[in-house]
């Protein structure tokens, strides 16, 4: 019903655009999106490392790994163990140990920048494929894809981000990437089409690995036409009915957080990973129609627990939607929500557990319309 309504309301307003003020309708409506690309936007300039150091609790954790068992006492004190545990009744054998010289670092010849980077990558790859689904638009290969190809709203196309030919991305700084990615703005302040409201919460580390997960893909030459707009997507993008993403982002001066929250089964975490479902499910999670979706796409559903949304769910319904993309009814979850099955069968199980915990703590709200 509400896809329904939808789209008799595009229908509407396309009718309304060509018949009521004729034919300079359209072209009303040509000149108004091109406008509307032509203005340019601002935003901060970050700067972080790619990728990011290792961690004093990493670096102290290597350091432990490392460091040889101090002499042979100690082995034999953990066979006196080992055997006390076989046989609870027998005495310990208590060893005392030798006074130790200074222990030389264990990291000395550890090549730590190497180890930063494979971690940022193994970080990054998680992020992409269990949430961020940037390949989605830009390929597996990330060398450019489709975002959206149809006749009547247009063509979309992701950029080729590899640093191959075609690419335009090879010399950017981590600014530039953060304004395509978490602002829609392009190098010289142009609005992007690329998603960037989804990535709102996305923290400077998390852009760091996923840089560092895009770089170490080999540079593929393929060049993407460049977007075009059919009618409708003209028409929609004129009436308000398409927001650029720059545009929907309230502040484009705010400090993004340099890190996520730690990965926990806690709210707070639940709502940094909920961040990627916002797009459709909307900022409070009480979903409704998608703007200027495809006519095949279902309105979102409401997650928070309200009548209408996921009220009567326990996390046992939500895991098995989130794992097997069916309901407690057993009916399966229909288009888009069907395009996240392959990035949300990556999510851990912690991380179902605190976006669980997240849909939880919300305000029962209706759906909205
Ligand atoms: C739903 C589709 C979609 C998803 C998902 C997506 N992008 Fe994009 N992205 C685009 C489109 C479309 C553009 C082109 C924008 C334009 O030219 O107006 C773009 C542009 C970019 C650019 C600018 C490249 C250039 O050559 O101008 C970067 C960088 C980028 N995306 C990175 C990412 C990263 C990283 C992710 C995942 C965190 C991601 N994108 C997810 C569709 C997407
Ligand atoms: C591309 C848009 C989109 C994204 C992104 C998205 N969803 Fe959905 N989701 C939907 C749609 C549409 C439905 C309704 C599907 C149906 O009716 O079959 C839905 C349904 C659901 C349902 C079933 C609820 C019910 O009552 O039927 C759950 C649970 C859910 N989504 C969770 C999530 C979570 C968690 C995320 C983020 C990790 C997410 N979704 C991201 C579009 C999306």
């Amino acid at each position: 019903m509400e896809r329904l309504k939808k789209v008799g309301k595009v229908v509407g307003v396309i009718v309304l655009v060509l018949l009521v003020a004729g034919g300079s309708g359209y072209a009303w409506a040509s000149w108004k999106s091109a406008s509307m690309m032509e203005v340019t936007y601002e935003a901060h300039d970050v700067d972080f490392p790619v990728p990011f150091p290792l961690t004093e609790e990493e670096l102290a954790a290597l350091r432990a790994e490392r460091t040889p068992p101090a002499a042979p006492d100690a082995a034999n004190a953990d066979a006196a163990d080992a055997a006390n545990a076989e046989d609870p009744g027998a005495e310990g054998v208590v060893v005392a140990a030798p006074p130790a010289a200074p222990p030389a670092d264990p990291l000395e010849g550890v090549d730590l920048a190497a180890l930063a980077l494979e971690r940022a990558v193994a970080r990054g790859r998680h992020l992409v494929e269990a949430r961020y689904a940037c390949i989605e638009c830009h390929g597996d290969d990330f060398g450019g894809g489709t975002m959206i190809d149809d006749p009547m709203i247009g063509s979309l196309y992701g950029p080729n981000l590899t640093g191959g030919e075609g690419s335009r991305v090879t010399d950017w700084t981590v600014a530039e990437w953060d304004r395509a990615v978490r602002h829609g703005i392009l190098p010289g302040g142009r609005p992007s089409a690329m998603p960037a409201e989804d990535y709102q919460r996305m923290s400077d580390q998390e852009l760091s690995d996923v840089i560092a997960y895009v770089r170490s893909f080999p540079a593929v030459d393929r060049r993407m036409p460049p977007i075009s707009l059919g009618p409708l997507g003209t028409v929609l993008m004129a009436t308000g009915q398409l927001p650029l993403s720059v545009t929907r982002i309230a502040e484009h001066d705010r400090a993004h957080p340099v890190a996520p929250p730690e990965a926990a089964p806690t709210v707070e975490f639940g709502e940094h990973l909920a961040g990627v479902c916002t797009g459709c499910h909307r900022e409070d999670m009480r979903g409704g129609p998608i703007p200027a979706a495809p006519p095949d796409w279902l309105a979102a559903a409401n997650l928070t627990p309200h009548a209408d949304g996921l009220a009567g769910w326990s996390y046992e319904d939500f895991r098995t939607a989130m794992r097997e993309f069916r309901r407690p009814d057993g009916t399966e979850l229909g288009l888009p929500m069907s395009l996240m099955r392959r990035y949300i069968s990556n999510m851990s199980d912690v991380e179902l557990e605190a976006m669980w915990a997240y849909l939880q703590s919300l305000q029962p709200q209706p759906t909205g319309t």
